[in-house]
């Protein structure tokens, strides 16, 4: 078996004890059955003058190294460029975006720093598996530096519309860097097209047959792997939790009331602000629940070096006081907000408890607490998840009540909704959103899409391995019935396309 080797920007150390977001939740799992390298950052700053070397711990089956940045690198590669450009721009939020060029000078450099520590510990037979959008040029810092190995990308946020991708100049010199991958993956096709469609218009990549793209002389695969969670152990968890201590004095506070939860990263992509315009509404439009009903917002906060983050947490902490004191009575409040992190155990508890699960970002890639929301309910006795149409999530949890979250209307009557069904309502659609989840796991996710690297590695005949060339035929017809052309100089050979 070829040894797996996992770069991402976080990577969770054991001797960190934690675990460092969605990513590594849905990693984790796979690593430690399947073992191998995992390789990123370590989450330190060190010295400018400190050692260059990647640092090596060892747990169980899998290597986890890892390199330190600078106070430099961490500001403009980590805050400045990746979630000061990057995330606002490939969530469709340009107007978030601060771009500086010096900024993206330094988060190519870091992605060739992280190539270069890489580099002695590959073996030739390692599939390289690369993560998100922090590490967009590595693919192609790789190649540079004589790696011939299969590579994956995934992206685990979305990817925007081209003429939305071209507001940051190094957009098309990034979309040329990934395309030196074998194998793209994204969390939905509107992903997937968005990225072909980029790939065509700015990089001049060619569509080639099924979900593949031509460009420089090989052939790219992109394909959809929607990033799924273990249900089953979720929901283990959510009915252990109900007794806990933290769980019981929840319930203890809502006293009757009904509960609607939400529990994010603090971040401009997840629409608080306009959830609380939403609940707002709700409130003045339908004052019977004034009483009856409690918001538990966890916004954990994050990314507190970049601008738009400080702003926003300004915002909310304006806009949850006003709320409390337009609409609050001295023995009732509509909103408890929580910006510190509350570990996931104690989440899916919470979660048990809630009538309706709020999860409505203006964009997102997935948004796993809406898997979450869902593998914690009561099947007897199920909340309603009240699910934004712009998260990943939305196409597959269609028996979600789906909402616009810009409407504070919708939000408003969807919330009303959501706390007036029915029993037979509310049980009909868990169980179909249940259906959906239940037998994914993030295991599957990680093996299909290293099974898909494979194939696609074998499908080029070791056009990475051997280096060979690969290009279009002439004939475009060819292309739309699906086959593949493969060898190189004068000599193709045609060869059914599978399709998968
Ligand atoms: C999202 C990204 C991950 C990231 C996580 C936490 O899920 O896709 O790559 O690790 O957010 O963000 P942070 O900036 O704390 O790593």
């Amino acid at each position: 078996m070829n040894r797996l080797v996992i770069v991402s920007n976080r990577v969770p150390m054991p001797s960190a004890g934690t675990q460092a977001g969605g990513l590594a939740v849905a990693l984790d799992g796979l690593m430690e059955k399947r073992g191998g390298l995992w390789f990123g950052w370590s989450g330190a700053v060190m010295p400018a003058d400190a050692g260059r070397a990647a640092m090596v711990e060892h747990r169980d089956l899998v290597d986890y190294a890892t390199i330190d940045l600078t106070q430099e690198e961490h500001d403009r590669y980590y805050n400045a460029f990746s979630n000061g450009v990057l995330w606002p721009l490939l969530h469709t939020m340009p107007e978030l975006m601060q771009y500086d060029r010096r900024d993206a000078r330094v988060y190519r450099e870091v992605n060739a720093r992280l190539a270069v520590a890489l580099l002695p510990l590959l073996r030739p037979s390692d599939l390289i598996w690369v993560h998100d959008y922090h590490l967009m040029p590595l693919p192609s810092a790789l190649r540079a530096r004589g790696v011939r190995n299969p590579i994956g990308f995934f992206l685990h946020i979305p990817f925007c519309a081209p003429d939305v991708l071209a507001a940051a100049p190094e957009m098309t010199e990034l979309v040329r860097d990934l395309l030196a991958a074998d194998l793209i993956g994204f969390q939905t096709d509107n992903d997937v097209a968005n990225f072909a469609a980029a790939a065509q218009m700015l990089a001049g990549a060619v569509r080639g047959p099924g979900n593949s793209l031509f460009f420089a002389g090989r052939r790219v695969r992109l394909g959809v792997f929607p990033v799924e969670i273990e249900a089953r152990s979720f929901a283990r968890t959510a009915i252990e939790m109900t007794a806990s201590p933290a769980v019981r004095r929840l319930r203890r506070s809502l006293d009757g009331q009904r509960l609607i939860l939400g529990v994010e990263r603090l971040d401009p992509t997840k629409g608080l602000l306009q959830r609380l315009a939403g609940l707002r509404r709700l409130l003045e439009k339908r004052q019977d629940w004034c009483g009856h009903v409690t918001t538990v917002q966890i916004a954990a906060t994050s990314r507190k070096g970049v601008d738009s983050y400080r702003a926003l947490r300004a915002a909310l902490d304006r806009e949850a006081g006003a709320l409390n004191a337009d609409l609050g009575e001295p023995d009732w409040q509509p909103l408890r907000m929580v910006v510190h992190g509350v570990d996931r155990a104690t989440v899916a508890g919470y979660m048990r408890q809630a009538r309706v699960g709020m999860v409505t970002p203006l964009r997102d890639g997935m948004n796993l607490v809406a898997k979450e929301f869902v593998a914690a309910q009561d099947p007897a006795d199920p909340g309603v998840l009240v699910l934004s149409r712009f998260a990943g999530a939305a196409r597959q949890l269609e028996a979600a009540l789906l909402v616009n979250p810009h409407d504070p209307d919708a939000m408003a009557d969807a919330l009303d909704g959501a706390l007036r069904m029915g029993l037979e309502e509310r049980q009909a659609r868990w169980r179909a959103l249940w259906a959906v989840i239940e037998h994914r796991s993030p295991l599957v996710w990680g093996r299909s899409f290293v099974a898909a690297l494979l194939r696609t590695a074998a499908l080029h005949d070791g056009q990475s391995a051997a280096g060979a060339c690969c290009r279009p035929p002439a004939n475009a017809r060819a292309l739309r019935h699906g086959c593949r052309w493969s060898g190189s100089g004068r000599k193709w050979n045609r060869q059914c396309w599978p399709r998968w």
